[in-house]
C-alpha cells in the first residue's frame, strides 16, 4: 500500500510536468534525460539520486552511485532546518543524512519533529540519504490517526524491494507489517503486530534485516519473522525477498483521499476528515518523529567489492543481491544537469563547492522541483511548536490546489500488471488529462485492483509465521 503513497506524491509533479518524458518496463529513459525516477518520470540531477531505478533508466549507470551505509542515530530535536529538500539535494552525504518532500516542522514539546499532512496535500516524506544493505533500523515514533489518515516507516529500494511498517490510523492498536519484491504486486503478505495506541504512545519500532530473514519488532518485541527461504517463487525460480540497497524512509500519506480508488480508501480505513480537530489546531495530521538508529551489516560474502564508498547495480537486467558491487564511486552530482553517465555536467569552474552552489539553483529538468520546493519552503515553519503554526494550514492549501487537476485523474488499476502500480498509475492518469472524477476503469477488471488490498487474505497467513 505504500506504493499508493507514491503515487500520491507523483500526483503533484505530475502537474507541472507540462512535458514529462515517461518511463515503465516497456520504455526507458532516453540518452537526455537518463535517469527514470520513482514515479515513472525522465530527468536529471535529482532524478538520478535515490529513488532512481535502474530499469527504467537509460541504463543501470544512469543512476548514481547510492552511498553506503554508516552506523548512525538521528535526534530529531530541532532537526527540521537540517533537513535538505529532495528536490535540490545533489548528493553531497556530508551535506545532509536525510530529504524531505512535504512539510516539517519542530515540536519541542516532546523533541521531536512532525510529518504533517496539511488539507488535501499529499503529506510528508523523509528519507535518509544513505542506503541500508543488510542491517538494523529503529525508530521512535508516534503514529498519526483517524481514517485514511496513514503512516509510515519502511525500508525502500531503488528497484522497490520494500520492507515495512505501515500504521493507519483507523486502528491504532495494530501495526501492519508487509514487504515486497522489485515492486511486485503481492497481497498475500501483510501481517498485524498488536501494540499500545499507536498515537498516545512513542514505540520503538525496529526492522532487522539479514540475508536470510527480516524481523519486525515493537519495543524489542518480534512480532514477526519472515525467511528468504519462505519466499521462493517456483514460476520465476528466484527468492521474491527484499535484498538490494534500501533507504530508510517515514512518511504520512492520505490513503483514504476521497480521490483515491476506493479499494485504498477502504484499506486506509475510510476516507479523510478534512476537518478534524488536527486541521484547525495545529492545522494538519501529524506523525511525531524522536529518533532513527541505524546499524549497518557487511555486505554478502559474495559480493563484488572494489571500493568502500558506494553501491552500484552491476547489470542492466537483473537487479538481485548478486548484482549488486561495492564501489569508491563518488554518489553526488555537480549540478542538476548531471547523472550517472556524466556526473560532472554543469560543474561550475569557479566553485570548488560545486555541490553545494548549485543546490539553489532552480531545475529545468525534474518536473516536481518547482512545485514542491515552494510548497516545502514556504512551509517549513521557523515557529517550533505544532500548536502555533497557522500559516501551515493556508499553504497545505495552496499546495493541494495544484494537485487537484490530475488527483482527478485517478483510475483503478489492474492487479495484473507485475510492474509497480506506480508505474501503472502514472500511466493511466497520463492519458487522460484535464477530465474530472474519472472513477471509470481503463482496464476491465481494474475497478478491483486495490480493493483486494491487504485485509482479504489475511487467512493465508499459515506459511509466513
Ligand atoms: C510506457 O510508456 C509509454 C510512453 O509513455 C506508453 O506509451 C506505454 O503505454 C507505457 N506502457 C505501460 C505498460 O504502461
Ligand atoms: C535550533 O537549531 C538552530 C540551528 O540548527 C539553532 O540556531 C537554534 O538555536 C536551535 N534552537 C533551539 C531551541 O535549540
Ligand atoms: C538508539 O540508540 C541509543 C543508544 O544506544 C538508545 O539509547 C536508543 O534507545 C535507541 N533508539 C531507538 C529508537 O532504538
Ligand atoms: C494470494 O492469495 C490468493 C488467494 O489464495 C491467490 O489466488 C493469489 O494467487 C495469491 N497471490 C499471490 C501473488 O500469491
Ligand atoms: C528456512 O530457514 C530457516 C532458518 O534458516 C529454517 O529453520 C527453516 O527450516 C527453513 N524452512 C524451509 C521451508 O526450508
Ligand atoms: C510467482 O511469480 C508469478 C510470475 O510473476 C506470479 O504470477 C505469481 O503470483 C508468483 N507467486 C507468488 C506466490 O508470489
Ligand atoms: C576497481 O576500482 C579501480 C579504481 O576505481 C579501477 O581502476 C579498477 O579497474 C576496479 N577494478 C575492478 C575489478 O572493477
Ligand atoms: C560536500 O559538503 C561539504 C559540507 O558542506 C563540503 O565541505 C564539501 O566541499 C562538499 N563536497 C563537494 C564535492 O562539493
Ligand atoms: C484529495 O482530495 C481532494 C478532493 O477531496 C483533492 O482536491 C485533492 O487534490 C486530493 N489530494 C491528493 C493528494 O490526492
Ligand atoms: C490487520 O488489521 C486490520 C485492521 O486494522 C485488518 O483490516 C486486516 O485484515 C488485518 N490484516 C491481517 C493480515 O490480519
Amino acid at each position: 500500500m505504500i506504493k499508493a503513497a507514491v503515487f500520491l506524491l507523483a500526483l503533484i509533479s505530475n502537474v507541472l510536468a507540462v512535458e514529462a518524458v515517461t518511463c515503465n518496463a516497456t520504455q526507458s529513459c532516453p540518452e537526455e534525460l537518463p535517469c527514470c525516477s520513482q514515479f515513472g518520470e525522465c530527468g536529471t540531477g535529482s532524478t538520478c539520486l535515490g529513488g532512481c531505478n535502474p530499469m527504467f533508466s537509460f541504463n543501470s549507470a544512469a543512476c548514481m552511485p547510492m552511498p553506503i551505509c554508516q552506523d548512525s542515530s538521528t535526534t530529531f530535536k530541532n532537526y527540521s532546518s537540517r533537513v535538505a529538500s529532495h528536490d535540490t539535494y545533489l548528493g553531497n552525504t556530508s551535506e545532509a543524512d536525510w530529504v524531505y518532500t512535504g512539510y516539517l516542522y519542530d515540536y519541542d514539546d516532546e523533541d521531536s519533529m512532525l510529518l504533517a499532512m496539511p488539507k488535501y496535500s499529499a503529506g510528508t516524506v523523509l528519507s535518509s540519504t544513505r542506503f541500508m544493505w543488510y542491517g538494523k533500523v529503529s525508530a521512535r515514533l508516534k503514529s498519526s490517526h483517524l481514517g485514511g489518515v496513514v503512516s509510515s516507516f519502511i525500508l525502500f529500494s531503488n528497484v522497490q524491494d520494500e520492507i515495512d511498517f505501515e500504521y493507519v490510523g483507523a486502528d491504532l492498536q495494530t501495526v501492519q507489517t508487509n514487504f515486497y519484491f522489485e515492486g511486485i504486486l503481492n497481497y498475500n503478505n501483510s501481517k498485524n503486530i498488536s501494540t499500545s495506541d499507536t498515537f498516545e504512545n512513542y514505540h520503538d519500532y525496529e526492522l532487522d534485516w539479514h540475508e536470510d530473514y527480516i524481523t519486525w519488532s515493537v519495543d524489542g518485541v518480534v512480532g514477526r519473522t519472515l525467511y528468504k527461504n519462505q519466499t521462493y517463487n517456483d514460476t520465476t525460480k528466484r527468492y521474491e525477498f527484499p535484498q538490494t540497497p534500501s533507504k530508510v524512509q517515514l512518511s504520512l500519506w492520505p490513503g483514504g483521499n476521497a480521490t483515491n480508488p476506493p479499494g485504498t480508501i477502504a484499506w486506509a480505513g475510510g476516507e479523510i476528515n478534512w476537518n478534524a480537530d488536527d486541521l484547525k489546531d495545529p492545522g494538519y495530521y501529524y506523525a511525531s518523529l524522536q529518533q532513527v538508529n541505524i546499524t549497518c551489516y557487511d555486505p554478502p560474502s559474495y559480493a563484488s567489492k572494489n571500493g568502500t564508498k558506494s553501491y552500484q547495480f552491476t547489470k542492466d537486467d537483473s537487479f538481485l543481491s548478486e548484482d549488486v558491487a561495492i564501489t569508491d564511486k563518488d554518489s553526488f552530482l555537480y549540478s542538476d544537469e548531471g547523472s550517472g553517465l556524466d556526473p560532472q555536467k554543469g560543474k561550475s569552474s569557479s566553485s570548488s563547492s560545486a555541490a553545494s552552489s548549485s543546490t539553489s539553483s532552480s531545475s529545468s529538468s525534474s518536473s516536481s522541483s518547482s512545485s514542491s520546493s515552494a510548497g516545502s519552503s514556504s512551509s517549513k515553519s521557523t515557529s517550533t511548536s505544532k500548536g502555533t503554526d497557522k500559516s501551515s494550514a493556508s499553504t497545505g492549501s495552496a499546495a493541494a490546489q495544484t494537485t487537484t487537476a490530475s488527483a482527478s485523474k485517478t483510475t483503478s488499476l489492474s492487479s495484473e500488471q507485475s510492474t509497480a502500480f506506480v508505474q501503472n498509475m502514472k500511466s493511466s492518469s497520463s492519458s487522460g488529462a484535464g477530465s474530472k472524477q474519472q472513477q471509470t476503469s481503463t482496464g476491465t477488471n481494474g475497478a478491483n485492483a486495490i480493493s483486494v488490498g491487504i485485509p482479504l487474505v489475511g487467512i493465508l497467513f499459515g506459511y509466513l509465521l
